[in-house]
């Protein structure tokens, strides 16, 4: 996409930040957080077993299973052309080796829903969730893992592959293994397990690299990619040494193990002296998702040996989402964007916004976030970069994970025991963008006026 197709028009009160044509304005989702009811992998296990401090449950979520049309309905209506959501492979795979064809059908109804309604799924394989026997065989720790969970990937792309040729394989490696075990807030909850952290890491990169393959071999012009969490690591003082190689070296073990792979096939020291033989990864994409929230400041601290010497903080001043990190409540950056997409762009493959959003219950900041990334990306596409499209995370209020519902990223307010849905004012705003496929003055003074210097001074002044 040419960068020589962005305008951005001055005028009298009517300047605006034009994308390129066919760019992507979706949502993202996932199905344990959506469809309700995935009773039979194992984060519904861990609910169950007390895993989540508050208590809560997924229970029905957004209840996609029976209803997902009513959202893609509210998704039409916005104007929206993309969304991607995922499969639970546990309803597809219920016992290992065993098919389940029902679960089938009810995916080819759903994307066979968007595509009716002018929407492009994009399609992940794994997002945070399996079944119960894959847990209990040890996951992405097991030794037939990779064999697994390629089986289950051909599986689905020879039954969906006339509806989707659009594949995220994995949602978050980084995450998963971090959250999983390092810090134990995501089953199997074990913690300080660095040695398990980086060993399900590997292998989610060597499943990765199988089912790219397996993809193409059954669907030669898919286009398959991964969704990667990068979180913003930034020296607390850029004129100290200490902080900028903490912060380097929380952003290589982090944000680049994966990636690296992917690029180059190998592992950053020192986790190349545990890594397998990554060579098999090399190059198995053909676009790179990017999932940006947050920042961290990093400060040099002995006393955080276990965070690699690195002391991590939300900047004074910041803008703040309604999720705690420690003490405090996480920084909203979706500036951020830029200086991620440029870096994905080293792959020499299209990047996609694959997430972004905010907890923001009362929709406070929100529409400030939505027209800043929209800003992001507009002048990171007029630099040059192939960035396609954008899903905001989320549609409607999701079952937020270990946060359980107490966190609401929704475009839409849910209320989970009636499952009624409540339009925030950022639908509105992020409906305007989509249909317009550009961010104009207009709307930026409507929703977000407070961001207006921000986003229009360079163009009043150029
Ligand atoms: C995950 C989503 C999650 C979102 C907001 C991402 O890390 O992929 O599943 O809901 O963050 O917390």
């Amino acid at each position: 996409m040419a960068a020589e197709a962005l305008e951005a028009q001055r005028g009298t009160g009517d300047q605006r930040l034009v994308f390129p044509p066919g760019f992507r304005w979706g949502v993202a989702t996932a199905s344990h957080q959506y469809e309700g009811n995935t009773l039979n992998n194992q984060w519904t296990a861990w609910e169950r077993a007390g895993g989540i401090r508050s208590g809560d449950q997924a229970g029905l979520a957004c209840d996609w299973w029976r209803n997902a049309e009513r959202d893609f309905d509210l998704a039409q209506e916005m104007g929206l052309n993309a969304l991607r959501l995922s499969l639970e492979w546990s309803r597809i795979e219920p016992r290992a080796g065993e098919w389940d064809d029902t679960a089938i059908s009810r995916y080819r109804e759903m994307l066979t829903g968007l595509r009716e309604r002018g929407i492009e799924p994009m399609v992940t394989l794994h997002h945070f969730t399996h079944p119960l026997w894959f847990e209990q065989r040890g996951a992405f720790l097991s030794r037939d893992a990779v064999e697994r969970f390629t089986r289950y990937v051909a599986h689905v792309v020879s039954a969906l592959g006339d509806l989707c040729d659009f594949w995220c394989t994995i949602n978050e490696p980084n995450v998963y293994s971090a959250f999983g075990y390092e810090l134990g807030d995501f089953p199997p909850g074990r913690r300080g397990d660095l040695w398990g952290a980086l060993r399900s890491q590997m292998t989610m990169a060597l499943a990765h690299a199988a089912a790219y393959r397996e993809i193409h071999r059954l669907q030669p012009a898919a286009r398959v990619g991964w969704a990667h969490h990068y979180n913003v690591f930034t020296p607390a003082h850029p004129s100290s040494p200490f902080d900028r190689l903490v912060a380097g070296l929380q952003d290589a073990v982090f944000n680049d193990f994966f990636p690296r792979a992917v690029r180059t096939g190998t592992a950053v020291f020192p986790l190349s002296l545990a890594a397998r033989d990554l060579n098999a990864v090399r190059g198995t994409c053909d676009f790179v998702g990017i999932n940006v929230y947050y920042r961290d400041l990093v400060r040099f601290d002995m006393r955080s040996a276990s965070q690699l010497f690195g002391k991590r903080f939300p900047a004074r001043g910041a803008i703040r989402s309604d999720q705690p990190v420690g003490e405090e409540l996480s920084e909203v950056f979706p500036q951020g964007i830029a200086q991620v997409a440029r870096r994905a762009a080293e792959f020499g493959v299209p990047v996609y916004v694959t997430e972004n959003g905010v907890a923001d219950r009362e929709d406070r900041v929100r529409p400030w976030l939505i027209v800043q990334a929209a800003k992001a990306m507009h002048g990171t596409i007029a630099d040059g970069v192939d960035l396609r499209g954008y899903y905001h995370w989320s549609l409607v209020d999701d079952f937020e994970w270990a946060q359980g519902w107490k966190l609401r990223f929704g475009l839409y307010a849910l209320d989970v025991a009636s499952q009624q849905r409540v339009k925030r004012p950022s639908a509105r705003l992020y409906g305007a963008i989509a249909r317009a496929n550009a961010l104009s003055e207009e709307m930026v003074r409507e929703f977000a006026p407070d961001a207006l210097a921000d986003i229009f001074t360079q163009i009043s002044a150029g």
